[in-house]
């Protein structure tokens, strides 16, 4: 193993007691509605502007439906997060009191991101008006990816957790276009997601230390394989997304605006989901503490979800 993280279980727990707390009833709810006016992603992500044989009013509706998938793919990753971080804690429970209350606190967040995913997907079908279909179900999914090595899944894990500190710090922070509400989940998601995302570096971290080096680089070619899965998915997810636009908006595509339309989005749901995660510098510093040669390797694959 290469050089360890500075980072501390006790550290960390500090860290999450500073941040702020909030409950899934201040972000939706009571009176509060998404306003469909508004786009919900920013445009890094949704991939949608570039599409101007679209009108305004169709590529924000493109804009929203990226945005329920969001919520979806949220929802159902964190479903095997939440099972993956309690199995991880529990065999050490009487080691480090820090450690326990860190991650079970990181436990409990998943979990209330699971219900707030789901409240704000309720809201967008109650006004939306059109069947938005989404990939799953994520009872499905979850056991497919637990059943790979624990190394693997915490990568994946870890590279998750990346992904939505850049997609809110570079996308989000300072975008004041975006519907409120939806600005405001991904912004008290990133919050929490902050601590997590040191957790599972510490969670890769033992991981890999319990392993021998041939062990840790076939569970990196597994973490690769649950990328591919997840690659696939995007593709059946996209055509869900195309035929929901199609049908809320009453737009016919052409057959070239069709294969525009599907490339721009293939390339941004590649990126939102996958490349915006396994390029970030501190998943690649994580990845190279488990071996230098894993780093050039990620670092080989990253591009082609760029
Ligand atoms: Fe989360
Ligand atoms: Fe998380």
């Amino acid at each position: 193993m290469n050089a360890k993280t500075t980072l501390t279980y006790e550290a960390i727990l500090a860290t999450q007691q500073r941040t702020p707390a909030w409950r899934v009833e201040d972000l939706i709810g009571g009176e509060r509605r998404l306003d469909f006016t508004k786009p919900f992603m920013p445009e890094g992500l949704a991939g949608v502007e570039g599409l101007k044989f679209l009108s305004r009013d169709e590529r924000r509706t493109l804009n929203q439906i990226r945005g329920h998938e969001y919520l979806s793919i949220f929802g159902l990753v964190e479903e095997f997060i939440l099972p993956f971080v309690l199995d991880h804690a529990r065999p050490r429970l009487r080691d480090d009191d820090h450690r326990v209350r860190a991650l079970l606190q990181f436990a409990g967040e998943e979990a209330k991101h699971i219900q707030l995913f789901k409240r704000f997907r309720d809201a967008f079908v109650a006004d939306f008006g059109t069947p938005t279909p989404v990939i799953g179900p994520p009872e499905a999914v979850a056991t497919e990816v637990l059943k790979h090595h624990p190394l693997a899944v915490a990568l994946l894990i870890l590279q998750i957790e990346w992904m939505t500190q850049k997609h809110y710090l570079e996308g989000v922070k300072d975008n004041g276009d975006l519907d409120p509400l939806f600005r405001s989940l991904l912004k008290h998601h990133w919050m929490e997601e902050a601590n997590h995302a040191k957790l599972d570096m510490l969670m890769v971290q033992a991981l890999g230390e319990s392993c021998s080096l041939e062990e840790r680089m076939a569970a990196f070619e597994q973490y690769l394989g649950l990328g591919m899965f997840i690659d696939q998915a995007l593709v059946t997810q996209l055509d869900m997304n195309l035929d929901a636009f199609m049908r809320a908006t009453g737009r016919k595509l052409s057959v070239p605006e069709l294969s525009e339309v599907r490339e721009a989005q293939r390339r941004a749901m590649r990126w939102t989901y996958i490349g915006s995660g396994i390029t970030h510098p501190r998943f690649l510093e994580s990845v190279e503490g488990l071996d230098p040669q894993l780093r050039r390797k990620a670092e080989e694959v990253g591009p082609a979800f760029c």
